[in-house]
């Protein structure tokens, strides 16, 4: 039997200098660890990130969770490394609250993903190989990636676009690397032309740029301009991808979407409206949080009116949680999920999350936070769940590349060591769904 020996938690530092919580797991002298992300546009919904809100590191520490981990470690300890759904549940009950907010999300989730990759690491198999045959679902694919170049909202300091991210989607190429290649030369071209135009490249949270253009369909052209620098075809083998994550400009009281760079306000069928002509007039394939978190009628209606032509993804408004895609899969309320592990706070849930979506025929998509270590967790879950997208930010900045980095890995490790067994399914996620 290979049984757990020691879960020890140490603090660590994200991508934007705030604390986090690492977790080592020890097995037979086989020790593995992972470290946890950090959201800044996060949904209410969410699972909670524990933090002990003292004077240290300006609230941000996370003292608290790493304490929880010792509460962890005394339940777990002599336990099966290899069953994952019973160590993930006994710390779920040892919890005790709905949202994981006793021991924190952060803690859960630090050990979860330690406690994969040690029993991956006592198996003889590489990470996403053992996670697949958790998932219990033979097949493995590379994704397309979907990289946010242009930053704006929450992720800038609110000193940009109104709007979060600004992605492009390599949608027609024919391997991951290529699709890789193609971005990573986009994202060059907008630098470039940003430069030329006077604009600063400097980037945001998550590795695009942010400039200071107030409008939309400025920045949207601007893409598309650079996706023709690069010498490729906007719509056909580069689309675009937008996450406005506008649940963080709703305002409630007055039930409005508040675009401060605009000076407008807008309801929700007005902002249904307004995604209907930029997807009618742009190359975009996939929305992400075109509404708030809240507002399930406005959901049900924009996937009615547009989910046909392209991805409604839910992410602050679905949060992985089985229990909200239940219901938006019943409501038709959406027909994508945005896959975040710290949103629910264990991988076997995460796994729950996405088979659940797998069976009401809808995407996936496998997603960093926007603070970010150079842990790569997430690339080899979206490879393991045959999720078919990831997004992991700009081609820029460590912890970004570092996802790009270890699919390209995991692509190579596939070619020698397991006779390709993992495939590129391209734009299938695009194309062939019944929405
Ligand atoms: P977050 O943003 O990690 O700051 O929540 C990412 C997203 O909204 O997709
Ligand atoms: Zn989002």
């Amino acid at each position: 039997m290979s049984t757990i020996d020691k879960v020890k938690a140490y603090q660590r530092f994200d991508s934007r200098g705030n604390p986090t919580v690492k977790v080592e797991v020890t097995v037979n002298n086989h020790t593995a660890s992972a470290m946890v992300p950090s959201g800044a546009s996060t949904g209410d919904h969410e699972a909670l990130e524990l933090r002990d809100h003292g004077e240290r590191f300006l609230g941000l520490g996370v003292e608290k969770a790493i304490g929880n981990v010792e509460e962890i470690e005394k339940i777990l300890v002599g336990h099966d490394i290899f069953d994952q759904v019973n160590i993930d549940k006994l710390m779920i009950e040892l919890d005790g609250t709905e949202n994981k907010s006793r021991l924190g999300a952060n803690a859960i989730l630090a050990v979860s993903m330690a406690v994969v990759r040690t029993a991956a690491l006592v198996s003889g198999k590489e990470v996403f190989h053992y996670i697949n045959s958790l998932f219990g679902e033979p097949k493995m694919s590379l994704p397309i990636p979907m990289m946010n170049i242009i930053n704006g909202g929450a992720h800038v300091n609110w000193e940009g676009s109104d709007f979060q991210e600004y992605m492009i989607v390599p949608s027609g190429a024919d391997t991951f690397s290529q699709g890789l290649m193609w971005g990573v030369e986009t994202y060059h071209a907008l630098k470039s032309l940003l430069g030329k135009k006077g604009y600063s490249t400097l980037v945001g949270d998550e590795g695009g740029f942010a400039p200071n253009i107030q409008s939309n369909t400025k920045l949207i052209d601007l893409i598309t301009d650079a996706i023709v620098q690069a010498g490729y075809k906007p719509g056909e083998e580069i689309s675009i991808a937008l996450d406005p994550a506008v649940s963080e400009i709703y305002d409630k009281d007055n039930k409005k979407y508040k675009l401060h760079t605009q000076n407008r306000e807008l309801t929700s069928d007005e902002m249904i409206i307004m995604w209907e002509e930029l997807v009618n007039n742009y190359p975009i394939i996939s929305l992400e949080d075109a509404l708030d978190q809240d507002d399930w009628e406005g959901w049900t209606a924009l996937t009615q009116k547009l989910g046909k032509k392209v991805q409604i993804v839910g992410d602050d408004f679905l949060v992985t949680n089985t229990k909200r895609i239940d219901r938006a899969i019943q409501e038709k309320s959406a027909n994508a999920l945005l896959v975040k592990l710290n949103q629910i706070g264990t991988v076997t849930e995460t796994l729950n999350a996405i088979a659940k979506c797998k069976e009401a025929n809808w995407n996936t998509i496998v997603s960093h936070r926007s603070g970010e270590t150079e842990d790569a967790f997430i690339s080899d879950l979206c490879v393991a769940t045959a999720s078919g997208q990831i997004k992991t930010g700009a081609p820029a900045r460590s912890e970004r590349v570092a996802k790009y980095n270890r699919l390209l890995d995991i692509d190579e490790i596939d070619l020698v060591k397991l006779s390709q067994t993992v495939e590129f399914t391209g734009n299938t996620p695009f194309t062939g769904k019944q929405r």
